[in-house]
């Protein structure tokens, strides 16, 4: 099948403009016409430096970040910043409050799906015997069938701990794999407005950079791969406050785990994200993405673009959960814009609908392997004519 024909409606490593990739292509063979290809110059190069400058600074702009925050670059994913989040914030707690006990130090984990549970069982890892990690609430318990995660759990049902004792606080914006999602209401913040508030740590990957975030300044550390609204797998991007880049060392004198100086925040700030080489084409194809989506006059174009994606495609299951034949997986105020999870009741409707949806080349929509059904990724790249395609396929499968 040829590009034209397909709608990849994954959920990551996912579309991308096809523009942006044509332009990405001869950036590969001759970038700025050197006669030399992106990949193949120098990280240290002017040109680079260039590149590395402007993708600071348009996610600068385009996300309203302060400049009490710094914007590094940096390898190992999501996954990777499982670990680093852990490593950075408790060497930083073990510096304000070197005398704590272990049990006394504590990681406040909110967990409402795959990928939160994934890093709180992470923290449980490298807590080492010098912090717990403490579940502040794990939205299962309150989902309708008390086993998925479905929801974002009301503000109410939260243990968060004493504040003083807390290293960060966490949480995953937009759950891929289960399609749920706090932005609808936000972040709780009122919680922590009290004196001493403990960093608040998010995990943005699946929804940077599709709407602006709310109070970004009140987040000591935000986080995202790449590899779904903007550009290839290989590229985190980090957004740091200042206190939080601290000097991991000082922190292991006083008792804390030793931390991988790749993986330190302070490292990589110094450096200017450079202290080792950086994931050069990622960084180039997530800035032309991010031009692009400047040029069409940035985020908040976007976002209603999105907005109104969801929207329609939403209103259609919806009618369709009313008459008995699909269910979606996520209560309503949780519902995420950028991944759509339902399941048909019937498994052979479900079947006849995927099989419809590939030959006319809508592809990537089964769940995850861990959840089944259906999920849809309305990531920046896919149109809304894209939606309203897949919704003829939709309603022709079911005879509509
Ligand atoms: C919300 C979220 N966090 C973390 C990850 C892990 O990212 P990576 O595969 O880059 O380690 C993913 C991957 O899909 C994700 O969707």
């Amino acid at each position: 099948m040829d590009r034209q024909q397909v709608v990849n409606f994954g959920a990551g490593p996912s579309a991308l403009p096809t523009s942006v990739l044509e332009k990405a292509a001869k950036g590969l063979l001759n970038y700025n016409d050197n006669g030399i290809g992106l990949v193949e110059l120098s990280h240290r190069s002017k040109d680079f430096a260039k590149l590395n400058d402007d993708l600071e600074s348009i996610i600068r702009t385009q996300l309203d970040v302060p400049s009490t925050h710094h914007i590094l670059f940096t390898q190992g994913g999501g996954s990777g910043q499982f670990s680093s989040v852990v490593m950075n914030l408790l060497a930083r707690h073990t510096l304000l409050h070197p005398d704590l006990k272990p049990e006394e130090r504590v990681m406040d984990y909110i967990v409402t799906g795959s990928w939160s549970k994934k890093a709180y069982e992470e923290a449980n890892r490298l807590a080492g015997g010098k912090a717990v990690a403490n579940l502040v609430v794990d939205a299962r318990r309150t989902s309708k069938d008390g086993k998925s995660f479905d929801n974002v759990p009301q503000p109410s049902e939260w243990k968060l701990s004493p504040a003083a004792n807390t290293a960060f606080i966490y949480y995953c914006e937009n759950e891929t794999v289960d399609g749920v999602q706090f932005s609808d209401s936000s972040f709780p913040h009122h919680l922590l407005e009290n004196s001493f508030n403990p960093p608040l740590v998010a995990d943005y990957s699946s929804s940077f950079m599709s709407r602006p975030i709310p109070r970004i300044a009140d987040h000591a550390l935000i986080f995202a791969g790449a590899q779904k609204n903007i550009g290839p797998s290989g590229l985190t991007i980090l957004i740091v406050r200042n206190d939080v880049l601290v000097d991991v060392d000082a922190a292991y004198k006083l008792g804390a785990n030793p931390v991988p100086l790749t993986m330190a925040y302070k490292t990589l700030a110094d450096s200017k994200s450079l202290y080792n080489t950086p994931p050069m084409f990622a960084m180039y194809v997530s800035l032309l993405v991010l031009q692009d989506i400047q040029a069409k006059g940035g985020l908040g174009p976007l976002e209603e673009v999105n907005r109104q994606k969801q929207a329609i495609l939403y209103d259609v299951l919806e009618g369709y959960e009313e008459k008995g034949i699909l269910k979606l997986k996520v209560q309503k105020g949780s519902r995420s814009w950028m991944n759509v999870t339902f399941e048909f009741v019937d498994k052979q409707v479900e079947k006849t609908f995927l099989e419809s949806a590939e030959s006319k080349g809508l592809k990537q929509l089964k769940g995850h392997r861990s959840v089944g059904g259906i999920r849809v990724s309305l990531y920046n790249a896919i149109t809304e004519e894209q939606v309203k395609s897949l919704i003829s396929v939709l309603h022709a499968s079911l005879g509509a």
